[in-house]
């Protein structure tokens, strides 16, 4: 294939008049014949008014042009979609994989030798590692980075699991209206990615882990200096890649380094987003992603990172403490070391490498774990025939084995409406079951699992109660919350048919999440389940409600799965 500006010519039924077109048109930008002679990196460019976690990027695309052209090769920034997590309706999951195939597309159109794809926000990330998995162009990775933390009445306050907590207290009247603005203006501090364990963090952690992205450009700060060179050298690092050739993300994402992310996604207090979005860059390279394999790790990898919400700590600490590469010294034994990185060299050099920071505590050595459980569990049980995940590093000790009457919602709305109404009958041994919230349901599988504790109980000072859904829940956030129960109620899973006033028996020891009716009566139930209900007539919706797929196949689209 040829190189540079020669390649995907547009389809004119004339090479030399294509070549000739197009360069006619470059040249209107001002670059000269050697220029246009460059190996091509391309740089995609996720900055957006609406998207502060990327809001550093124009000033990360400037040093990445200057590693490239420090190198030989040929800068060549283009657009394409950036997704926030508050600024997406009805759930930036609903975005991500329309994100992924733009991005591949544009990847596959233009023409460029080796990519960058800049991504930090929740989905962007997987969105473009779906994108490049799918590619043949080399990609490397470059995260935004963490954001800094903001301070308030003498404790720090970080995004956003103190969000959630501060806004916890606030409903349940431990402070008031006038605070809790106070409080707004003091949650983010600066542009970059949320600064706990949440899904951009984790994301951005298991970019690094994989080989995808260089060492502690996962971790170092958004606005850092250094956050800066690690673009520069990113962008050198695709100049050689463009210029060399190199291993495409499809060739590095092998079973070994897709093990190696699950590994330290147990160690580090990891999302339980990032479940699903591993099975879809799973799907994405002709292979299932295997929860029992998951479950089997966090019963061996306990909880390493004392990082919110399961520690104390945010994400400077983490980078300071060494970061990932700290990380994977912590799980070596636990590592296929062989796994190459995008960089050039393994995992093991990376490990090899790391130095000791004498006297940190925030990742610890597997012999003095922060917890002796891993972070996630995969659950089955007849409410979950294809399994459901529970973080149980976030989760309430004396709630891991409980047994409650269900209060049932239909829906996200339902929930909305009648959650804080004082003749809403709940206690806290109840559990709180939503449907109707999956891939499917809402659409979009939006981080509603963390249903809010009921405003009555919150105000008798109930922090936690087990919650159950086929949602998602932020990374940022904590409780005893039962997410992603596949099949979803929208697709005719046993959420369905749940009742109010039926118990539900959830045992973590025993990985498992039952409705207690007997065989007869869940058949029952289940015939008399109405046919799903239609999808929206037209447009993206369309498409996603007809392809999408369920939770434990990464919410992908069927059709952009490799044969497996
Ligand atoms: Fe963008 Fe949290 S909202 S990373």
């Amino acid at each position: 294939m040829s190189n540079g500006l020669r390649r995907k010519l547009t389809s004119y039924g004339d090479q030399g008049f294509s070549l000739f077109l197009r360069k006619a048109f470059i040249k209107a930008m001002g670059y000269s014949d050697d220029a246009l002679d460059r190996p091509i990196v391309g740089i995609a460019n996720t900055y957006s008014d609406y998207n502060p976690c990327h809001g550093n990027v124009p000033q990360l695309i400037e040093a990445v042009k200057r590693g490239v052209m420090l190198n030989g090769a040929l800068p060549m920034v283009f657009p394409t979609m950036s997704i926030h997590e508050s600024f997406a309706a009805p759930t930036s999951m609903f975005l991500r994989n329309l994100m992924a195939m733009e991005t591949e597309e544009l990847m596959r159109a233009q023409p460029m030798d080796s990519v960058v794809l800049i991504g930090g926000c929740d989905k962007t990330l997987p969105a473009q590692i779906m994108a490049a998995a799918s590619s043949e162009i080399p990609a490397i990775f470059l995260p935004t980075g963490p954001m800094a933390t903001g301070h308030h009445k003498g404790e720090r306050l970080g995004a956003c699991t103190d969000c959630r907590r501060m806004w916890g207290r606030f409903r349940s009247g431990e402070i008031d209206e006038a605070e809790i603005v106070e409080v707004n203006n003091k949650l983010v501090s600066s542009v970059g990615t949320c600064t706990v364990m949440g899904t951009a963090s984790t994301m951005a952690n298991l970019t690094e882990v994989m080989g995808l992205c260089l060492p502690k450009a996962a971790s170092a700060p958004a606005t850092h200096a250094e956050r800066v060179r690690l673009a520069e050298a990113t962008g050198a690092a695709a100049a050689r890649l463009a210029a060399d050739g190199g291993l495409t993300v499809r060739e590095l994402l092998t079973p070994a380094a897709i093990r190696n992310a699950l590994v330290a996604l147990q160690a580090m207090g990891g999302s339980t987003n990032a479940v699903v979005h591993l099975a879809a860059i799973c799907g994405r390279l002709g292979f299932k992603l295997d929860m029992n394999l998951l479950d089997q790790l966090g019963q061996r990898v306990p909880l390493l990172v004392d990082l919110q919400p399961s520690g104390q700590h945010y994400m400077a600490e983490f980078h300071e403490a060494g970061g990932v590469p700290a990380l994977l010294k912590a799980v070596a034994q636990e590592l296929d070391q062989t796994a190459p990185t995008v960089y050039g060299g393994t995992i093991g050099d990376v490990v090899a490498a790391v130095s000791d920071e004498p006297g940190q505590t925030v990742i610890r050595a597997m012999t003095d774990p922060l917890k002796p459980i891993g972070t996630l569990a995969v659950l089955h049980g007849n409410l979950a025939p294809r399994g459901a995940v529970i973080k149980q590093s976030a989760a309430s000790r004396q709630l891991m084995v409980h047994t409650g009457r269900a209060v049932v919602f239909d829906s996200v709305e339902d929930m909305t409406i009648r959650i804080d109404s004082d003749t809403l009958d709940v206690t806290a041994e109840d559990i709180l079951v939503l449907r109707n919230a999956g891939p499917k349901g809402a659409p979009g599988m939006p981080e509603a699992g963390y249903l809010p504790i009921p405003r009555k109980l919150a105000r008798q000072g109930v922090k936690d109660m087990v919650r159950i859904s086929d949602a998602r829940m932020s990374g940022t956030a904590f409780g005893t919350v039962v997410l992603h129960i596949s099949p979803e109620a929208a697709d005719g899973g046993p959420l369905a048919i749940i009742q109010t006033g039926d118990t539900i028996t959830l045992d973590v020891t025993a990985r498992r999440i039952d409705l207690n009716i007997d065989a007869d009566e869940f058949a029952r139930r289940m015939a008399a389940l109405p046919p799903a209900a239609a999808g929206p007539a037209r447009g993206y919706g369309q498409l996603y409600h007809d392809h999408v797929m369920q939770a434990d196949e990464g919410a992908d689209f069927d059709f952009m799965q490799a044969p497996q």
